[in-house]
Parts: structure tokens; C-alpha cells; sequence
């Protein structure tokens, strides 16, 4: 069986597709999206060439990554502004959505100070505003605590008008005067506009161009029905005109497999061409698998003095404006979004930046050591008891013993070698697909009291009452899967791996590290599990996790069942573009 896709095809395509980016006399040519995986509700900025975009991370960890580009189309993790517990010390763990946390932020560069300004929902006060500065967004470190405020609606934009004075405009469409030093916001808020009659009129962003304020906000909902729609007014405060021709951005109603357009942000580039980033969800009009939630896409933008602007349609392969050229010199040590992972955790080395946890870990759970990165379980397995507030410690809101990265490709491989030695009945380690606590499809290597009609135990446990086992389940699948670990593996890592199989299912395998042919295929899950649901604002993580099921108390595992992780790898083996094409 062959369930590798070839990872050197994956090479070839990839560097056409960089050549094709490449400085051009005329209009250039690229794929969408240009920040693949889990990227919703982008806004961007362009300081002396270089782009900045920040996206929403919920309940993950750290939160609110910023990336950077010379080019548009090669995107650089540089930081993330959420990246401290002392930032918003308690707020993590007192968080008890899934789907709560850091919404869609506004990132905005002013006197050399970036500004990344969100909203955190969820917590025990209610939702908060945040507002972050740095004056060098490629650490993280320098990245403020928050000055916080008080907010009634989510989706906060920051605007700067000629005189000076700082506005902050939120879903409604309602705008505050803001002070950015303390956070008072005026009262009361001043409605701008209600949008064009969609739901949800919200992810405003204020520009000002050619004597307007031009109001530019999200319609619809973040599902099929999304768009953008665009008012303006001479007058901050209004009264703003609908444009007629709205919305000026949209796929509803059509038949593209690139859908949920909307939530956007536009900019120029250092030749003063304008660009947009929205959010999209490669769905299809079927809106049924859709693993990686709402990603980034990139569209060129006509914007002539004193018209509306013209957005281009969102479609995987775009050509507008010539691109910058392709540069990948960029400061700071994370990933570019789509290379792929190459991770051995030798000792002394930083956990990689791309790596995210389910809210803030528990202190230590992760360490390099070694023997690579070390796991130490939570009490929480992946599914823990969400939402409940009695047993705190099992609802994973403090600490899940996760680590992952956003699935960034349609179809991918990834893998991981694990040595893991429990010691007691239920301790877990291994890998998962992960959405939220209650949308994952697990491999784990797990330790299991022995059965009377168990084959699978080894000889030299033969008198033992336990068994390693490999076991496969998916929250949404009624029944798991148990293979034993055969005895001849029993002396090193296992390989775990998670592969596309196509773009609509996941195989989860395993073999000994030592002799990888000996894979066996423990189970497959459709992708529809991790689509939608009570996943619907997320995307999907491939990662590692260790767990004692329960067991132990307080917050606190029985002792044993650390997980060791070496030889991490993630690489993409295909975009899809449309319903057919592959890129
Ligand atoms: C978080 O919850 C704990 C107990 O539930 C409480 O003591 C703490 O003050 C809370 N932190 C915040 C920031 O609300
Ligand atoms: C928007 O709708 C609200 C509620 O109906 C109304 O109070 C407000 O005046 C409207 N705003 C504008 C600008 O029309
Ligand atoms: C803009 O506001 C000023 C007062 O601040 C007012 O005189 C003017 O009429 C307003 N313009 C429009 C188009 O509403
Ligand atoms: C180049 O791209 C811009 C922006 O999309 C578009 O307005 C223009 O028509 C394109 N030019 C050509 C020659 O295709
Ligand atoms: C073990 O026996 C039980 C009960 O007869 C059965 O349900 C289960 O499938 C058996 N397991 C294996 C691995 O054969
Ligand atoms: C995708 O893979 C799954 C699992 O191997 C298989 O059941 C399904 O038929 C495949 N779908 C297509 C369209 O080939
Ligand atoms: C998940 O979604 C199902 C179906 O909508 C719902 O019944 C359930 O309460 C949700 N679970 C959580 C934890 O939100
Ligand atoms: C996950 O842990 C809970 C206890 O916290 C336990 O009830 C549940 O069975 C565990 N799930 C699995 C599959 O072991």
C-alpha cells in the first residue's frame, strides 16, 4: 500500500509556482490562498515595502501570529503578538469556549509603532478589548502588554484622522474615540451604518482617500452568504452613502470552490498598486469538507481617485498587479507558511514557532531535551469535559497536553517518532488531527489492560496484565480502533504518521522508526469531521499530544508517561485550486 504522495512532484510544482511570482514587465500571475491553513479575518499593512498581516487564533496559543512578506506570496511567521501569560495573566485558563478567544484583530502602523488591536471573548468579565504596540514586530518580546477597553461589539478597526485623534469603529457598524494610552473609550458609540441589510455587518476597516472616509466591512456572516460591501461619507461620522454597485466583494450564490469570501482588508504596495486580503474556505459550493476552515487570499484592487474601489474575484489562480519580486530576506527566526517542517528537538533548541497549543500550556508540559521534545501528559486527553465548571482541571482549560501546526496544504504527510514508556493503564501518547476538545481523530500509542482473547501481547510481556496498544479514534466515529504494537517495535521510537489519502480523507499509520516499511494503516477519517460543526470558526492542527485519560489528581497525572518526540516533519503534497487542478 502506498499512501506517500511524492514529495519531490511537490518540489518541482513549487518552484514553478515561485517562477511564475517572479518579477515580471506585466501583470503577474499567483495561487490563492497566499497564507494557506487556518487564517481567518486577515488585516494587513505595508511599512516601506515589507507587508504585515495578522489573523484570529481563538483559544490557541500563542495568539495572533504576524507574518511578513517582501513579495506578497512568500508570508514569514515573525511573531506573535499574544505570546505571554503575563500579558493577560488568568485569561486563558478562564476561557471556556472553544470557539472564544482572540477574534479578528487590526493590524496598523503609525510614527514607527505597529498596533495590533482585537478582542478577547470568553472571559469570567465578559469580552475585552486589546490593544498591543511594538516598535519591532519580529519579536515577540517587544510586543506590549495590552492596554485593554471596554467593548460592546466585536471586530475592532483603528483609524487615525488627519487631526490626530484615534477612532476605533466594531461590528454595527459603530464608531469610539479611542485613547491609546489608557484605553477610555467615548460614550456613547455613534452608528455609522448598517451595512446593506446582510446579517452580521462587522469587520469594519476605515480608510481615508481623496477627501472620503470610505467604510469597508464584512456582510453575510462568515459562511456562503459572505461579502463585502463598501459605504463612504465626507464626514467621519457620517452620514455614509451605500455604494451602488455592493458588494464590491463576494461568491455567494455562485457555483467557485473557493467560498466564504469576505472580512477583508485592503493596501498599497510601495508602488502605490492596491491589494486586499480577505478570508475564504476552499469548500466548494458543497460547504460539506473543508478541513482548513477560512485561510488568507490575496486580490488586486483598482482604485482610482475619488472612485469606489474594484476588487478581483477571488479564484485560485489570479493575475493582477506585477508582484514584487520574489524575496525571502526577511528577519526573524520562524517558518515561512508554507515550507515545510523539518524538526529534530536536539537539545538546546527553541520549541519552533509555528508550533501552538490548545490555550496556554501548563509550565514545563514542553521542554527540549535529550531526548527530544518532551510531553508531559495533562489529565485532559484531547476531548477532556469541555465547557464544564465544576472539574475544572478536566476541561482542558488548564493545560491540554497538545502541540501543533496548522494543516497548510490540501493533501500533506506528516510524521513524528515517539518513544514513549508508560507506566500505568491509560497513559497515551500520540498524534492527532485536531479542530477543538470535541472535533479530532486520534493515533494514539496507549497502554491497555490485557484481555483474555488479546493476540497482540508481547512475549516478553506475555505475564504481564497490560499491552501497548495503537489505538485509533475520531470524536464523531462511534468506534475506535486497537491494534497491539507488535513486539519487534517494542525497542525504539514508533513513526507515527498522518497523510492525506486524498483531499477528503485522513490515513493515521505507524510503523517502527527503525524500519518504516513495516507501516500499518490503523485507521482512516473523512475530513468532513473536522469541517464545520462546532469547528466552524477554526482549522485543522496536525500535532502530538500525552495523556493520562483522567487519571491522577487534581491537575496532576499518576507518575510515568512522558512523551519524547524527535524527527517531526510536516511536508505539503498538493494545493488544490478548484474542484480538479493541483498545485
Ligand atoms: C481565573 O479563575 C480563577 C478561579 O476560577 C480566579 O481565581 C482568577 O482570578 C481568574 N482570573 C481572571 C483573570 O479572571
Ligand atoms: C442602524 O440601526 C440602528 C438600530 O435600528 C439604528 O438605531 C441606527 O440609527 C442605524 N444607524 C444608521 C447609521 O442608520
Ligand atoms: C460634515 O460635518 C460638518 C460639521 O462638522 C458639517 O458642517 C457638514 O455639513 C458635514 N458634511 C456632510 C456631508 O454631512
Ligand atoms: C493588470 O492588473 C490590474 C489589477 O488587477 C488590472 O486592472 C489590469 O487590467 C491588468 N492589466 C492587464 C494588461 O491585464
Ligand atoms: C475480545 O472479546 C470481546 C468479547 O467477546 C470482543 O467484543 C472483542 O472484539 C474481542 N477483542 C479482540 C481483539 O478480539
Ligand atoms: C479518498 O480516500 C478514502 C480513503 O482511502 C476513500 O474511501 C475514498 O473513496 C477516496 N475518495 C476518492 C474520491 O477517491
Ligand atoms: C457540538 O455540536 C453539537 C451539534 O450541534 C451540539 O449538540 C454540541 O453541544 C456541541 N458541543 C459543544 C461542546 O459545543
Ligand atoms: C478522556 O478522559 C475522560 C476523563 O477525563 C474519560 O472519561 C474518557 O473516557 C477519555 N477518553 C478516552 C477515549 O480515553
Amino acid at each position: 500500500m502506498r499512501f506517500f504522495s511524492s514529495a519531490s512532484a511537490r518540489m518541482a510544482l513549487l518552484a514553478s509556482v515561485v517562477s511564475s511570482a517572479a518579477v515580471q514587465a506585466g501583470n503577474s500571475t499567483y495561487y490563492n490562498p497566499v497564507l494557506p491553513g487556518w487564517h481567518s479575518d486577515p488585516s494587513c499593512t505595508q511599512v516601506d515595502g515589507t507587508f504585515f498581516c495578522v489573523t484570529s487564533t481563538f483559544i490557541s496559543f500563542p495568539g495572533l501570529p504576524v507574518y511578513a512578506s517582501k513579495d506578497l506570496v512568500n508570508w514569514k511567521l515573525i511573531s506573535h503578538a499574544w505570546n505571554r501569560e503575563s500579558q493577560l495573566p488568568g485569561i486563558s485558563w478562564n476561557t471556556t469556549g472553544q470557539q472564544q478567544g482572540m477574534y479578528a484583530a487590526t493590524i496598523r502602523y503609525r510614527d514607527e509603532r505597529f498596533y495590533v488591536i482585537c478582542e478577547y471573548l470568553g472571559t469570567p468579565r465578559g469580552d475585552i478589548g486589546v490593544l498591543f504596540k511594538s516598535d519591532d514586530p519580529f519579536s515577540d518580546e517587544a510586543w506590549s502588554d495590552p492596554v485593554t477597553f471596554p467593548v460592546e461589539k466585536i471586530d475592532p478597526d483603528l483609524f487615525w484622522d488627519d487631526d490626530g485623534k484615534t477612532y476605533v469603529a466594531t461590528q454595527g457598524i459603530i464608531l469610539q474615540e479611542i485613547d491609546l494610552e489608557t484605553g477610555e473609550v467615548s460614550q456613547p458609540p455613534i452608528s455609522l451604518w448598517n451595512g446593506t441589510g446582510g446579517v452580521w455587518p462587522e469587520g469594519p476597516h476605515l480608510y481615508k482617500k481623496d477627501g472620503w472616509y470610505y467604510l469597508m466591512i464584512a456582510e453575510g456572516g462568515t459562511q456562503m452568504d459572505h461579502s463585502i460591501t463598501i459605504a463612504r461619507s465626507r464626514n467621519l461620522t457620517g452620514p455614509y452613502e451605500a455604494y451602488e454597485n455592493n458588494p464590491i466583494l463576494t461568491n455567494r450564490g455562485t457555483d467557485e470552490y473557493f467560498q466564504t469570501v469576505g472580512h477583508g482588508d485592503l493596501f498599497q504596495d510601495a508602488n502605490g498598486n492596491w491589494w486586499g486580503m480577505a478570508l475564504a474556505t476552499r469548500s466548494g459550493p458543497e460547504f460539506e469538507i473543508y478541513p482548513m476552515g477560512r485561510e488568507a487570499v490575496l486580490f488586486p484592487v483598482t482604485w482610482e481617485e475619488g472612485e469606489w474601489p474594484v476588487l478581483q474575484p477571488v479564484r485560485g489562480k489570479m493575475s493582477g498587479w506585477a508582484l514584487p519580486p520574489t524575496n525571502r530576506d526577511i528577519p526573524g527566526d520562524g517558518p515561512f507558511n508554507s515550507d515545510p517542517d523539518v524538526y529534530d528537538f536536539a537539545e538546546g533548541t527553541a520549541i519552533p514557532r509555528n508550533l501552538v497549543y490548545w490555550r496556554v500550556p501548563r509550565d514545563g508540559a514542553f521542554s527540549v531535551t535529550s531526548k527530544g521534545l518532551q510531553i508531559i501528559p495533562s489529565r485532559n486527553n484531547l476531548t477532556g469535559t469541555p465547557y464544564s465548571t465544576t472539574t475544572p482541571e478536566l476541561s482542558g482549560q488548564q493545560g491540554l497536553s497538545f502541540i501543533g501546526r496548522r494543516q497548510t496544504d490540501t493533501l500533506f504527510s506528516f510524521s513524528v517518532d515517539l518513544t514513549f514508556a508508560p507506566r500505568q493503564v491509560g497513559q497515551e501518547a500520540g498524534v492527532t488531527v485536531f479542530l477543538t476538545q470535541v472535533n479530532h481523530i486520534d493515533l494514539g500509542v496507549v497502554l491497555l489492560t490485557k484481555s483474555s482473547n488479546s493476540t497482540c501481547a508481547s512475549r516478553r510481556r506475555r505475564e504481564a496484565k497490560t499491552h501497548l496498544a495503537l489505538r485509533f479514534r475520531a470524536e464523531g466515529l462511534p468506534e475506535s480502533r486497537t491494534v497491539g504494537v507488535p513486539e519487534e517495535w517494542l525497542d525504539g521510537p514508533i513513526r507515527l504518521h498522518i497523510e492525506t489519502a486524498n483531499a477528503t480523507h485522513y490515513n493515521l499509520a505507524a510503523a517502527p522508526a527503525a524500519d518504516p516499511y513495516a507501516r500499518i494503516l490503523v485507521g482512516t477519517a473523512s475530513a468532513g469531521l473536522m469541517s464545520g460543526g462546532n469547528g466552524s470558526f477554526v482549522g485543522s492542527l496536525v500535532g502530538a499530544y500525552a495523556t493520562c485519560n483522567g487519571a491522577g489528581a487534581g491537575v496532576v497525572c499518576p507518575e510515568g508517561g512522558e512523551a519524547y518526540l524527535t524527527r517531526w516533519r510536516y511536508s505539503g503534497a498538493g494545493q488544490y485550486i478548484s474542484e480538479t487542478e493541483v498545485v
